[in-house]
């Protein structure tokens, strides 16, 4: 079962190098590790999945409004946000290769010695460490005496010791000198500019409370276990709302659910596996530095269940900490009541890249047909297909089928993504698009140029439809 697992992660990433949906980034050096770049299929259905997302969430939304902000920000908003205290892995390197892993990854396989349930309490040990290392020593003494960690790389047993706190922020200078005074960050998270520019969002746009804003953008950290191909990058692109609203005249727990509920639709919507999506309540001690509540949507990839994206509840943390650092007035003007206040907030948080591979891993499906025939098809949803209708001539050496068939790609392409293809039998473009996940493919044949109709093929069904050109718009919508 594992092993079909690894089979499947392991045929998702070589259809994407192999349709240039996702390759390696800088190849021809040598590649950067986790480092990976976007072709043709894969940008596109990256944007489709933004676009979605922004009009699922924004645009057909009276109270949402957009922003998109600075990735360098001024240092004092990380300082104000955590991120500079806070925002951190905790390390342990191991003796022998110095490979460096989060404590908080050991697992029980990380243990050489003893029975199952020992190792779990081990690797239980190793987490509560990164909580309170203090009263995780005190209250295992002997965890720490008599047992050592394995590194997972090389293998060689390791003493336990405090782990080293690893900031995840990507650091860089800004001008020609490299001084403390220029130190800047790419930002860890799209969400602070939300709350930095809350007053100018709020007065520009006229909203009232409760109202979100939404960004789509960048965010970068210097992760230390990078990998599973997209899942965990140091570079990726994040969808983020913050949610505000006044805590006496709103239920956050009302509003919580109400965006949750937002985020299971719009997964669906893009073609989420509903039975492959677990919503996890993180318990007290394990959420980030800033939140009261929050719900990890996680997900069944082929390398275990693990997050896919997050809905926190914020508090007015973010807001406190900015009026106390700038000391200006960040946040709300009650119209109706004159009171000041800062707003509460609530986070839906959604990672591009970490939802594309999930649509990917949803849509996949090698299917058997008769015979030995076998084909691999992905099935996307439309709006987030890269190409939703191919148009081919039967024949690529016969004129009137190639320019009516031309005529055919010319209009639809106003209003659907097409791809024109006359290279090999159609069985073999079929295939193709299969593979891409296309959902209809029109062909023109001789018929065609007497009975003014196409051949429109379902990707799902494989089913056959003749259609009048006249009526294929209408059909496809
Ligand atoms: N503003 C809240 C925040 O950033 P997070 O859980 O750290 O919360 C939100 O990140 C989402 O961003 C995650 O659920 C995931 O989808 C995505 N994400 C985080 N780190 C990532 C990484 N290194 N590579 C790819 N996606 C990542």
């Amino acid at each position: 079962m594992a092993e079909q697992k690894n089979d499947l992660m392991e045929k998702i990433v070589s259809l994407c190098k192999r349709r240039g949906f996702v390759f390696p980034g800088s190849d021809i050096y040598g590649g950067l590790a986790n480092s990976w770049d976007f072709g043709p299929y894969g940008s596109q259905m990256k944007k489709n999945i933004k676009d979605h997302w922004w009009k699922f969430f924004v645009e057909s939304r009276e109270d949402m409004v957009g922003i998109d902000a600075a990735i360098i920000m001024n240092p004092k908003v990380w300082e104000a946000s955590g991120h500079i205290g806070n925002f951190s892995d905790p390390l342990l390197e191991c003796k022998e290769c110095h490979d460096r892993v989060r404590a908080d990854q050991i697992t029980s396989f990380d243990f050489a010695d003893g029975t199952e349930d020992e190792r779990k309490e081990r690797a239980m040990f190793m987490s509560l460490w990164v909580i309170n290392p203090a009263r995780a020593i005190y209250s295992h003494p002997d965890i720490v005496a008599h047992h050592k960690w394995i590194c997972p790389k090389c293998k060689s047993a390791n003493k336990i010791e405090v782990p080293k706190s690893f900031n995840l922020m990507l650091k860089t200078f800004l001008g020609p000198a490299e001084g403390s005074a220029n130190v800047a960050y790419l930002r860890p998270e799209t969400a602070q500019a939300m709350f930095v520019d809350f007053v100018q969002l709020q007065q520009t746009s006229r909203k009232k409370l409760p109202f979100g804003a939404a960004q789509i953008g960048k965010a970068f950290r210097n992760e230390i276990t990078p990998g599973n191909f997209i899942f965990r990058t140091r570079e990726f692109e994040q969808m983020e709302i913050e949610y505000f609203f006044n805590p006496k005249k709103s239920d956050w727990k009302e509003l919580f659910a109400s965006l949750q509920n937002d985020m299971e639709t719009w997964m669906k919507a893009v073609g989420i596996d509903p039975e492959k999506t677990h919503a996890v309540d993180i318990a007290d001690g394990e959420r980030a530095h800033y939140s009261q509540r929050t719900i990890d949507f996680e997900f069944d990839y082929p390398f275990g269940q693990k997050e896919l994206f997050g809905l926190a509840y914020r508090g007015d943390y973010d807001f406190s900490r900015h009026a106390e650092t700038s000391g200006k007035e960040v946040g709300y003007l009650d119209p109706d009541t004159n009171e000041r206040l800062l707003p509460h907030v609530i986070e839906p948080s959604l990672g591009v890249e970490r939802g594309m591979l999930a649509i990917l891993l949803s849509a996949f499906e090698e299917q058997k047909l008769e015979g030995d025939d076998m084909r691999t098809v992905l099935h996307l949803k439309p709006e987030i297909a890269p190409v939703q209708v191919a148009v081919f001539p039967l024949m690529k050496n016969k004129p009137e089928l190639v320019e009516k068939a031309r005529e055919i790609f010319t209009i639809l392409k106003k209003d659907f993504r097409c791809e024109f293809d006359d290279n090999g039998n159609v069985g073999k473009r079929y295939r193709r698009q299969d593979e891409i996940g296309t959902p209809y493919c029109v062909t023109v044949d001789f018929d065609t140029l007497t009975d003014g109709a196409v051949t429109v093929r379902d990707r799902d069904t494989m089913q056959q439809e003749r259609v009048k050109i006249e009526e294929l718009h209408k059909y496809l919508s």
